[in-house]
């Protein structure tokens, strides 16, 4: 009992504010009070909610997380081995966090695009390269990360932040990272970790139902609360992560745990 208690209270804040910032993140008051998603299961939904939450999403990342996914940012682009030089991409680029850090990586001689389908996030990733202190070396692109517009062997490296459990089609997004990856290029993928620990899961889904919704039903969004916790049920493990990337031909995959476990990066090599 003892160590259940300190193992809520070393990990709660952590799950409150891991799960509380992309929920929240989805509360943002609507640009027209007439819009609502009927659902965002599918590419356009998607597509429209992230596009609606473009305005606030930094903020309240960094607000909810109290700054720790900044770490887990570092960590992703870190293990890529993106150097000086490099030619990267960053998938589901979002506001650009992880391009951002990538293009310090490759200096001014590297070049960095960042692509993702929402413009309005791309605008703000856009805004963000004026007030950054990076290189002028990110290119922003609207696109599909199941159709990526990139020749083969394009990158020598890849990152994905918050991307992968988003797209409706996983071992498609897979596939095409690793046809625009140069062979023995890595690509990174920061994500949710979804636990098979009992205790880790039902406490983030506790938190959703308990600290987010009520928050949520406020603003009438419960199909983004719905789909927030389906995407985390329906992401696949770090074992499996594993196995779709060997099932789609990258040479090596290892997922590692990190933020104590609330959150995993895969790291798949070509
Ligand atoms: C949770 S955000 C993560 C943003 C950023 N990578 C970060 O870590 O903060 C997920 C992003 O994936 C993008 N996205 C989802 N499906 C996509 C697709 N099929 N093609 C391109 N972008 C997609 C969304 O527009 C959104 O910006």
């Amino acid at each position: 009992m003892y160590s259940n208690v300190r193992y809520l209270t070393s990990h709660g804040w952590a799950v409150l504010c891991c799960v509380a910032t992309e929920m929240l993140t989805a509360l943002a008051p609507y640009p027209s009070s007439t819009f609502r998603p009927t659902s965002i299961r599918c590419a356009n939904d998607r597509q429209a909610l992230f596009n609606r939450i473009a305005p606030v999403y930094d903020n309240l990342n960094d607000l909810l997380s109290l700054g720790q996914h900044r770490i887990w940012k570092r960590m992703a682009v870190s293990w890529t081995g993106a150097k000086m030089g490099d030619r990267v991409l960053d998938v589901c680029c979002g506001s650009g966090d992880l391009a951002f850090l990538l293009s310090n990586n490759v200096a001014s001689h590297g070049k960095v695009i960042g692509l993702d389908f929402s413009k309005e996030q791309l605008t703000v990733a856009s805004s963000r390269s004026f007030s950054k202190n990076c290189h002028k070396n990110i290119e922003w692109v609207q696109g599909d990360a199941l159709d990526l517009p990139f020749d083969d062997g394009w990158f020598d490296a890849i990152t994905m932040g918050y991307g992968l459990r988003n797209v409706v089609d996983k071992r498609k997004a897979m596939q095409e990272i690793l046809r625009v990856l140069k062979p023995g290029s890595t690509v990174s993928i920061l994500d949710f970790n979804k636990s098979n620990e009992l205790l880790t899961s039902s406490f983030t889904e506790w938190m959703i139902d308990n600290v987010v919704v009520p928050v949520a039903s406020v603003y009438g969004l419960s199909e983004d609360y719905k789909y927030l916790k389906s995407s985390i049920r329906e992401f696949l493990t770090g074992k499996e992560l594993e196995k779709l990337a060997l099932e789609v031909g990258f040479s090596t995959a290892r997922h590692y745990e990190i933020g104590g476990g609330l959150m995993g990066c895969l790291v798949a090599k070509h």
